[in-house]
C-alpha cells in the first residue's frame, strides 16, 4: 500500500515539499503518497489527528505550527526541544516523533553544496526568533570559532544566548555590537527582507571570501543578500537548499534512503538578480 505523508501549514498553497518529496520518491523507487494539507489556524491538532486516522505515516509542519508541532510530539528531539519547533513528525501506533531538520538542512547545504565549511570559522547569525532557535544547535556542532547571535530587539538574543548555554557559547548582542566585528559566514534568519527592509549592518562586516546566506528562498536577489553583494561578498545564497537539504534529512528518517538534492536544488533555484 501507498505510504501517505503531507506538509501541513497555513497557507501551504506555495510550498515547494510535495513537489521536492515526489522527485525524492522517484529517484529512490518509494511507494509513497505527499500531499498539501492546509489547517485551519485554530484547528493544527485536529488536522493531526484526522491524518493519522486516516494511515498518515508522518508530516511537515511549516508556518504557523511549528511550536505546536513540537507540543504535541510524544517524543520531541534534542533539536526539536531545543528550538521549540519542530518540522517534521513521525506518526508510529501512539508515538509521535518530532525533529526539527531545519538547523541540519542549512548545515548540509552550506558546507557540501556550498564548500564552506564551519569549524574554526566566525559565524554570525541575524535574528533571534524561531529560525535561528531552530538552526543554532547543528551549527554549534560544527565547532565554529565563533558563533554570534545579534538582533533588533538585543534582549532577544541575550535569553537565546541562557538558553543554549549548556549547549553552545555564544556571542549575543545588537546590531551596534557588530562594530568592528568580521565574519566568514553570515546567516540572515530574520523576517526584515520580507518587508523589504534592509539590516543595520556595518562596513567591514564581511571577511574576505564570505558567504552570505539569506534563508529565503525564490525572491530572486533578497535585500540582504544585495547588501552584502554591495559590501564586496561574491558567495551569496538563498534558502532553496535548505529547503531541499532539510526534506532530505525527514525523507531519510520517514524512508531509511537519503535521497541526492543537486538535481533538486537546481530545478528550483531562482536566479539571484
Ligand atoms: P521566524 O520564526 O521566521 O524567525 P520570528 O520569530 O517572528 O520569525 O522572528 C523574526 C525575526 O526577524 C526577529 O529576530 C525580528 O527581530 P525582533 O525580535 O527585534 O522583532 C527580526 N526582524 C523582523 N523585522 C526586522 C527588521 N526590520 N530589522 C531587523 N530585524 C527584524
Amino acid at each position: 500500500m501507498t505510504d501517505r505523508y503531507a506538509v501541513i501549514g497555513h497557507p501551504i498553497s506555495h510550498s515547494k515539499s510535495p513537489q521536492i518529496h515526489a522527485a525524492f520518491a522517484q529517484a529512490t523507487g518509494q511507494d509513497l503518497s505527499y500531499t498539501a494539507i492546509e489547517a485551519p489556524l485554530d484547528g493544527f491538532a485536529a488536522t493531526v489527528q484526522a491524518f493519522r486516522h486516516e494511515g498518515g505515516r508522518g508530516a511537515n509542519v511549516t508556518l504557523p505550527f511549528k511550536m505546536q508541532a513540537c507540543e504535541l510530539a510524544t517524543h520531541p528531539s534534542e533539536a526539536a526541544r531545543l528550538a521549540g519547533a519542530a518540522n517534521a513528525l513521525k506518526f508510529e501506533g501512539e508515538r509521535v516523533y518530532a525533529e526539527n531538520f531545519d538547523g541540519i538542512g542549512l548545515v548540509n547545504d552550506i558546507q557540501r553544496n556550498l564548500g564552506h565549511a564551519l569549524q574554526g570559522k566566525r559565524v554570525l547569525l541575524l535574528g533571534a526568533g524561531g529560525a535561528t532557535r531552530g538552526a543554532l544547535l547543528p551549527i554549534a556542532q560544527q565547532g565554529p570559532a565563533v558563533l554570534a547571535v545579534v538582533n533588533r530587539t538585543a534582549d532577544k538574543a541575550h535569553a537565546l544566548g541562557r538558553d543554549f548555554a549548556a549547549h553552545a557559547m555564544l556571542q549575543t548582542g545588537g546590531y551596534d555590537d557588530l562594530e568592528g566585528e568580521t565574519f566568514d559566514v553570515v546567516i540572515n534568519a530574520t523576517s526584515a527582507g520580507l518587508a523589504g527592509e534592509a539590516l543595520p549592518l556595518p562596513a567591514g562586516l564581511f571577511a574576505s571570501g564570505a558567504l552570505a546566506y539569506d534563508m529565503v528562498y525564490g525572491k530572486g536577489l533578497p535585500p540582504f543578500l544585495r547588501q552584502a553583494q554591495a559590501a564586496g561578498v561574491t558567495a551569496l545564497a538563498d534558502g532553496v537548499g535548505m529547503l531541499v537539504e532539510q526534506a532530505a534529512e525527514a525523507f531519510l528518517w520517514w524512508r531509511g534512503v537519503r535521497p541526492a538534492t543537486r538535481e533538486v536544488i537546481a530545478r528550483l533555484s531562482v536566479p539571484l538578480v
